[in-house]
């Protein structure tokens, strides 16, 4: 019997509809459209605003528009993961609600946190399990609601992130589809750089750091570009030597959608013509966890049975990979 590699079968989506534009920012923080546009590539980003929903709202949605394509019955889903740096509430597992709530009743989920590199890792391990024939069926949602732990009078970090959900079905194939082969990587120098100082076990909540505004996200976007810059153009660099594989037989870069100077130094580095390289950061911003299935979401019409596809991240902690992966449908 042929090798078994896990290939992406189905993808869902979701994001909220209201939308949040440069234009409205303006009116929040001392910015401007002009220096958004030129210093991110971002035109606007999508806020969820339902009181009392959560990532787990999003999660659902993405989770639901992919049963309802590729038409599958829930009870046979054996594990979800919830790939997001926002969970609902502290403790209780994001993916065992969203598995609940779509039907999944026969699946064991769990959330996997790795801030920006979330999916990458989640699509690991989920593919491990497939690889190892213990599970046909998983589910990978990668869902974020950034903006319950942005500061709107923070122009550093308000004008960047967005809330968004996608989702990809893995299952085991035999023709040679599917994961290739990955990099991945991290480093705990970067934890300073980008970080939620309280709310965690270090420094619990209190009214003290209420007042001083220590839930919200805080980066020193400098620094993280630069490490961005040079760690994501490795990995895709490794990647693509270990696979004896030059920028003519990429069909389709899928990078993280941090900023778009990121996407081009990655994308040149690689020397790809601007169209292989998926992105839609101008609508959504940096959607965290959602970025990469919100790509194959947008673009699943343009990706063809075979194509070579190269997924990059990075986030914090500093987390950062690169994921070799072959397409393994034609969508209709
Ligand atoms: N509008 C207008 N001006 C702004 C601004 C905003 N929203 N944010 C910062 N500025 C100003 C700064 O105050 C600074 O002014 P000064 O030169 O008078 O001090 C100037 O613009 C340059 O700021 P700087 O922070 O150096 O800009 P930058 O070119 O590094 O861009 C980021 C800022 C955040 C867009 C960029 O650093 C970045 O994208 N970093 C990586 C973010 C990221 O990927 N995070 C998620 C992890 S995956």
């Amino acid at each position: 019997m042929s090798k078994i590699s896990a290939a992406i079968t189905a993808v869902g989506g979701y994001v909220p509809d209201f939308i949040l534009s440069n234009k409205v920012l303006e009116g929040m923080v001392d910015t401007n459209d002009e220096w958004i546009t030129s210093r991110t590539g971002i035109k606007e980003r999508r806020i969820l605003k339902n009181e009392n929903e959560g990532t787990s709202y999003m999660a659902i949605k993405a989770a639901e528009d992919l049963i309802a394509k590729k038409n599958i019955n829930p009870k046979e889903i054996e594990l979800v993961i919830v790939a997001t740096t926002t969970p609902d509430i502290p403790v209780a597992s994001t993916a065992a609600y969203t598995a609940t709530k779509i039907g999944a009743v026969n699946a064991f989920s769990y959330d996997l946190q790795a801030a920006c590199s979330s999916f990458l890792y989640a699509l690991s391990t989920a593919a491990s399990f497939i690889e190892s024939k213990r599970y046909k069926k998983i589910l990978v949602i990668g869902a974020d609601k950034m903006s319950s732990i942005i500061d709107y009078t923070d122009r550093a970090t308000c004008i960047i992130f967005g809330d968004g959900a996608g989702a990809v079905l893995l299952e085991p194939n035999q023709e040679g589809l599917g994961l290739q082969d990955e990099y991945l990587r991290s480093d705990g120098v970067g934890r300073e750089f980008l970080k939620i100082d309280a709310g965690g076990s270090i420094l619990p909540a209190s009214h003290k750091t209420i007042d001083e505004g220590k839930h919200f996200v805080h980066q020193e976007g400098k620094t993280v570009f630069k490490y961005a810059v040079s760690k994501m153009s490795d990995a895709c660099s490794k990647i693509l030597e270990r696979n004896n594989l030059t920028g003519e037989d990429v069909d389709w870069l899928v990078p993280h959608q941090a900023n778009l100077r990121i996407i081009d130094a990655a994308s040149n580095r690689m020397k790809l013509p601007e169209e292989k390289v998926l992105k839609n950061i101008h609508r959504y911003g940096n959607t965290t966890s959602a970025t990469l299935p919100l790509l194959l979401f947008d673009f699943e019409k343009n990706l063809k049975k075979g194509d070579n596809l190269i997924f990059a991240a990075f986030g914090g902690g500093f987390t950062w990979g690169s994921i070799y992966l072959k397409w393994a449908y034609n969508s209709n």
